[in-house]
């Protein structure tokens, strides 16, 4: 059975990207981040996956034997599209793969940029670009995905359903040093430095989970004297970042609010089209992926937006220190957004390809 197909040939020098398109727009929107990326000229080399819907009803693999050892051995970086298919109704192989690959390759530092383009783009009255620009940090490898919990008595009237919120110290501090680390090293896009991290919980409510992140918090931001640490509960976060999203800086949470919040944040920017991430551990093997999922009812259709999918590869190649490329993938976009080179949702009237093609163009001139 084939598994993948060299899509570049082998050349020692290259960066390794694995690409996993996965399922419904994820197909359509990586061959277009794939198109910007060749564009771009950085050197290196793509090989695709078909790990998915199709392959999981074709031959019930999620996973193959071994897969994510031999991604981590044999890659520099992993760019995916989507998983979610509505012909699968367990989504076991979303939650084996993707899932899978932030849990066992211990990804657990979930770096969701949110940044406006242009102020048409934004929802909210009177907000431009330099209105919005701050990182949110989700942890990514513990709290209530990590499934544990269980069920009794299924199906009667006396069931009981429990979902467990693991939140270990190791795991809390690590992501938590990680927002103060990305601060001090990361600037806005003005160039002014980030100065202040903001930890979002709701410890309220969850004392325990909640008490582990409040304590760990104050202990991690003594010793990052020169940044401000701030605190929000998640529900006023919520109306705060729809009020006023100048305040926010760096943001740190956990797996659930993280999820919940950085699609509230897409809609900042104009949309889940436009949202990049990247689910990385310093040093090891990363995954990028745009933070929307497959969309079913537009899958196939010519019509899904690229940009957060070709944003994501540009946070790739950062990754992968070909900074040069990068800004010239980030600045095409930004002229296809000003231009109005776009897919509907955002206020154009090019489709998928035409509207990859158009920023591949733009970073190839
Ligand atoms: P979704 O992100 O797929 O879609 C939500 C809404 O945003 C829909 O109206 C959709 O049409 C729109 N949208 C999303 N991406 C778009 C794009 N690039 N261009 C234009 N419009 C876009 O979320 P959902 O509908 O809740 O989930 C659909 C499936 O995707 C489910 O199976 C879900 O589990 C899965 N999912 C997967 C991932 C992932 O693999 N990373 C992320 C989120 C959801
Ligand atoms: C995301 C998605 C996933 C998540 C789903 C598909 C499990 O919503 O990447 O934001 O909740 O993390
Ligand atoms: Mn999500």
């Amino acid at each position: 059975m084939l598994t993948f197909h060299p899509v570049d040939g082998k050349s020692p020098e290259r960066k390794k990207i694995a690409a996993i398109p996965g399922d419904g727009i994820g197909k359509e929107v990586i061959p277009q981040a794939i198109t910007v990326i060749r564009a771009s000229g950085a050197p290196v080399q793509l090989t695709e996956f078909d790990w998915g819907a199709d392959r999981y009803l074709r031959d019930q693999t999620t996973v193959p034997p071994d897969g994510f050892t031999m991604l981590a051995r044999d890659f520099d970086a992993i760019l995916v599209g989507a998983f979610g298919d509505p012909r699968v109704k367990t989504n076991i192989h979303a939650k084996e793969i993707l899932l899978g690959m932030r849990f066992k390759m211990d990804l657990y530092a979930n770096v969701r940029p949110v940044r406006l383009l242009d102020a048409v783009l934004c929802p909210l009255k009177g907000v431009e670009p330099k209105d919005v620009d701050f990182v949110v940090l989700r942890e990514n490898t513990e709290g209530v995905y990590t499934d544990a919990g269980g069920v009794f008595k299924q199906g009667t009237p006396d069931e009981i359903a429990t979902q467990e919120d693991i939140n270990t110290c190791k795991g809390v501090e690590r992501i938590i040093r990680y927002a103060f680390e990305y601060c001090k090293t990361h600037s806005k896009l003005d160039g002014s430095p980030r100065a202040s991290v903001l930890m979002c919980d709701k410890s309220n409510a969850m004392t325990h989970a909640g008490g582990l992140w409040q304590r760990v918090f104050k202990e991690v931001s003594a010793e990052y004297s020169g940044i401000t640490s701030q605190h929000m509960y998640v529900d006023a976060l919520c109306m705060q970042m729809v009020r006023d999203p100048r305040q926010f800086d760096v943001i740190v949470t956990n797996n659930m609010f993280g999820d919940i919040i950085t699609d509230l944040a897409a809609g900042l920017q104009g949309g889940l089209g436009m949202a990049a991430s990247g689910n990385i551990h310093p040093g090891r093997t990363s995954m990028f992926e745009p933070v929307h999922g497959s969309a079913p009812p537009i899958a196939g259709k010519n019509v899904a937006n690229p940009i957060g999918a070709i944003l994501t590869a540009a946070m790739m190649l950062r990754h992968l220190e070909f900074a040069r490329e990068a800004d010239k993938i980030e600045a095409a976009v930004l002229q296809a957004v000003r231009q109005k080179k776009t897919t509907e949702d955002i206020g154009g009237k090019l489709g998928t390809r035409e509207a990859g093609q158009w920023v591949a163009d733009a970073v190839s001139r």
